[in-house]
């Protein structure tokens, strides 16, 4: 593109109500720089802040984020304990601002399972956050798409022996209320930088008809401008969920 996007660009009557990105690409960008990769967690979290603002006042619904995911526990535990430390330090940080702009806190994934610090963190922002009436983000914390599935169908399969429900109720709608998502719409569009063409286990059920935008760039890089580039991506794509174009 040759112009820069900016706002005015944006189809209002387009504007996706659910937006999910996976943040990647911090740890690269460190490096690039010769920085121990926390400099680049530490990046990225000054990154979402500003995404954060403009999705709440471009009137996005939803913006789902991946900030830790189940099977990054592999990683060393020094790299773990760093990036707990500064979803912590976020929390504190934000939490109050987030809920002075309206924001409700959304979490997707086994939040109660993280240290008890965090934990009581979350919960007191979730509680602050939970009549406010402005756009929901969503942090997939402590979060891995296959283990929310196997998860909903546990519970499903106990809702079925305590005759909760009969196998014949389960559909779509049904098992969708097994999810972490269960009062969020599905995501309209996902957006993944640092180059990596892939969904590393994010809300495999959810974007099923997501519009996918990939980017090089590496998240602590990623600009308004790239997150307007994919609105407008996605506001020329052509959604047809199997049909055939109206
Ligand atoms: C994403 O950045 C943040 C987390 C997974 C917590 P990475 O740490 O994966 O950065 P790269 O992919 O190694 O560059
Ligand atoms: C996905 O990124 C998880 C988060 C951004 C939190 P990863 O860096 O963990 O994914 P892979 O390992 O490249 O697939
Ligand atoms: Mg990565």
């Amino acid at each position: 593109m040759t112009t820069e996007p900016n706002i005015n660009m944006l189809d209002r009557n387009k504007i996706p109500k659910h937006i999910a990105i996976i943040m990647d690409g911090n740890g690269r960008w460190a490096k690039e720089r010769g920085l121990p990769r926390i400099a680049g967690h530490w990046a990225g979290a000054k990154v979402l802040r500003s995404i954060v603002e403009f999705c709440a006042e471009i009137g996005i619904q939803v913006l789902s984020v991946f900030a830790f995911s189940t099977e990054n526990w592999k990683r060393p535990l020094d790299e773990v304990n760093l990036i707990l430390n500064l979803l912590l330090y976020y929390l504190k940080k934000e939490v109050n601002n987030l809920h002075e702009n309206n924001i409700i806190i959304h979490i997707t994934g086994e939040w109660q399972q993280l240290p008890i610090n965090i934990a009581e963190e979350i919960s007191r922002g979730i509680e602050l956050t939970k009549s406010n009436t402005g756009m929901i983000l969503n942090i997939a914390l402590n979060y891995g798409s296959r283990k929310e599935i196997i998860k909903a169908c546990r519970d499903l399969c106990i809702d079925v022996k305590n005759d909760k429900i009969g196998i014949e109720d389960i559909d779509e709608k049904l098992f969708k209320e097994y999810l972490f998502t269960k009062n969020l719409p599905d995501p309209d569009l996902l957006i993944r930088p640092s180059g990596e063409l892939r969904i590393s286990n994010f809300l495999l059920w959810q974007i099923a008809y997501a519009e996918l935008w990939f980017t090089e760039k590496y998240w602590p890089d990623f600009k308004i401008e790239d997150l307007l580039n994919a609105i407008l991506a996605y506001q020329n794509r052509e959604r047809r969920f199997g049909g055939l174009k109206k």
